[in-house]
């Protein structure tokens, strides 16, 4: 079996099957995208282990959107005896295969985690079995292939590669947060998880240093503005609701009970941030402007998604956004854990 497979949240199989598909037809990679509902994964089958190569090239981690987690293909095993899953794992793998690590997962789904506890007990006796087959590293090598053992079902697995440069550090893809007990909304969690997978470690350095200005357009109940004074950096607040005392109590806030499409900021700032709840278009449009004229340097963005064309949507505001913004940008979007029917955009100069 050859070509991709990558995690999802559950419900956006289709989304991210048209994403690929619609990616892999501009680079010219023959195939097709197999996604069942509510899977939490998305297969896109190619013709040959080339193909695959190339479409993994043509499609880097980074910028997939609806994608968690990207690998290759290497089997699907069916039919496995609870008594001896190993023994046909180890004969699928290609010979001469060296790996840096190996993860035994399930799909993020109702239907995949019970298969929880099997993928961690599985995982304990993989390990030394590929060890003493002198497959698997003694210890963790982020320059070799990590092996995923994805379980379907008890009887079913997927077998893929990761690259560890091109695919998410995180089991299932997803960064572990925990909510501050002082967090005035589950919503930091969003922003927290944007800087950590849409910014890397120079840019976190560069670009969020105290006392550095932002604006936080639909900041209500504060989480975003909080993320941001943590890091010291000072804070338009755009909201006509209230914001937490504790926010406000830091002293690098000012609440502005202002309309987050009109209010203009009185100089250049570093960052805008923008949660506020409306159609996607008009976000984008917005977050263009004020690119546009100057009045941030980067900006993190969430787009409210439609129930249905979530990709086609997708596409159309990130279109938008850029020909609307007037400079060329870097831009990068993920559909992060922490959101639910939204995606995230971080964008800064090119
Ligand atoms: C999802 S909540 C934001 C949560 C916030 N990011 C946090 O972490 O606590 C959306 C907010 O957008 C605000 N909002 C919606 N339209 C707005 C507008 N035109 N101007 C300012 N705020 C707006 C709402 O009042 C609401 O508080």
């Amino acid at each position: 079996m050859h070509g991709l497979l990558c995690y999802c949240r559950q419900g956006f199989e289709s989304d991210l099957a048209a994403e690929l598909g619609e990616r892999a037809a501009a680079a010219g990679v023959p195939g097709y995208a197999r996604a069942e509902r509510d899977a939490g994964h998305v297969r896109f089958i190619t013709a040959d282990a080339g193909d695959a190569a190339a479409l993994a090239r043509a499609l880097p981690f980074r910028d997939l959107v609806f994608a968690r987690q990207k690998l290759r293909l290497l089997a699907e095993l069916r039919g496995l005896d609870p008594k001896d899953r190993l023994g046909p794992l180890l004969a699928a793998l290609p010979p001469g295969l060296r790996l840096g690590e190996a993860w035994v997962e399930h799909p993020d789904t109702d239907a995949g985690k019970p298969l929880s506890a099997l993928a961690r007990s599985f995982g304990n006796a993989l390990r030394p079995a590929l060890r003493k087959a002198g497959v698997l590293a003694a210890g963790s090598d982020p320059h070799l292939p990590r092996l995923h053992v994805c379980f379907l079902a008890g009887d079913h697995a997927l077998l893929a590669l990761a690259d560890p440069r091109d695919s998410a550090p995180w089991p299932l893809g997803i960064p572990r947060l925990k909510l501050h007990p002082d967090a005035p909304s589950r919503s930091a969690l969003k922003l927290e998880e944007a800087f950590l997978v849409l910014l890397d470690a120079a840019e976190r350095e560069q670009l969020l240093r105290p006392g550095m200005s932002a604006a936080d357009l639909g900041a209500a109940p504060g989480g975003w503005t909080w993320v941001l004074t943590r890091h010291h950096v000072r804070v338009w607040a755009i909201d006509n609701g209230p914001l937490r005392q504790h926010v406000l109590d830091s002293g690098l806030v000012e609440h502005l009970r202002a309309d987050g499409f009109r209010w203009q900021p009185p100089g250049p700032l570093d960052w805008l941030v923008c949660d506020m709840v409306e159609q996607p278009s008009r976000v984008a449009a917005r977050m263009a402007q004020w690119f546009a004229h100057g009045w941030c340097r980067q900006a993190v963005f969430n787009l409210k998604l439609p129930m249905k064309k979530r990709w086609q949507e997708t596409r159309l505001c990130l279109d938008l956004f850029r020909e609307q913004a007037g400079r060329p940008l870097r831009v990068r979007t993920r559909q992060l854990y922490h959101d639910r029917e939204e995606i995230t955009v971080f964008a800064r100069p090119a």
